[in-house]
């Protein structure tokens, strides 16, 4: 049965919209636990635009359940990493201009410098996921680098525009899946995922954790976090296999 992690950057969103303290992602997340979340997850971006330094502090203290920071591997943030000891990292590719992480990290592009943050990490006793696109050479390095899970990007399947393109990305997450967990990895799948795309990717079995964010947050403006994660969670024990 996979587990959700609310991703609540977009709380942080609204509050830097007007640089105040309101919405507090801290208190967003205290309400997703109640809900029943498995998680909380964020990403310190080194733009800092949504979340900052203090909210990753204060959630590791206060998240009672698990905390995934979403993170690059640019130094300032892996030294962050470190000081702060989330139980969890994903490591993603991070671009100044993009409106959200676009595509997935490039494990063979950077294999060395993955094998160096996956060994920091491990030596806090941290979790390590890698963002990636479901292509067997990037599952492989991500194995090869020591990696425990990767998260695979769902992103071109939310974005699949008719029923075949959606069969095609669901049957390459599933080849991805069925890779991955040869190779000993555990996996997660987040992006774009959303109330009414949930349940095909909620049925691919194998799968232990949704990373979603910006669609909870959105049903969150009307009808309250806890209830938008109540409902997300919902959904996700209907169509995932136990
Ligand atoms: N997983 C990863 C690695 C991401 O970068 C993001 C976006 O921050 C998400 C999941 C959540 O995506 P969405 O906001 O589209 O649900």
């Amino acid at each position: 049965m996979a587990v959700l992690n609310v991703n609540i950057d977009h709380v942080a969103t609204v509050r830097q919209a007007r640089r105040t303290d309101e919405p507090d992602p801290v208190w967003a997340a205290a309400e997703c636990e109640l809900a029943g979340a498995n998680g909380i997850t964020v990403h310190l971006r080194q733009d800092r635009r949504h979340i900052n330094d203090r909210d990753v502090w204060t959630l590791n203290e206060t998240v009672a359940s698990k905390l995934n920071l979403e993170m690059s591997m640019a130094e300032p943030i892996v030294k962050i990493a470190e000081q702060v000891g989330p139980d969890q990292v994903t490591l993603v590719p991070e671009n100044r201009e993009e409106l959200t992480t676009e595509g997935g990290l490039d494990c063979v592009k950077y294999k060395t410098r993955l094998l160096e943050v996956v060994k920091r990490m491990h030596k806090k006793g941290i979790l390590v996921s890698a963002f990636i696109t479901p292509e067997q050479e990037q599952i492989a390095a991500s194995a090869e680098t020591g990696c425990d899970a990767i998260e695979l990007h769902t992103g071109a399947y939310a974005n699949a525009g008719t029923d075949r393109a959606v069969k095609r990305k669901i049957a390459e997450l599933e080849a991805g899946r069925d890779f991955a967990m040869e190779k000993g990895l555990i996996v997660h799948a987040g992006h774009g995922l959303t109330y009414r795309n949930i349940a095909p990717v909620a049925r691919i079995e194998g799968l232990c954790e949704f990373n979603i964010g910006h669609s909870i947050v959105s049903r969150a403006v009307l009808v309250g976090i806890r209830e938008a994660t109540r409902l997300m969670i919902e959904l996700i024990d209907k169509y995932s296999s136990r």
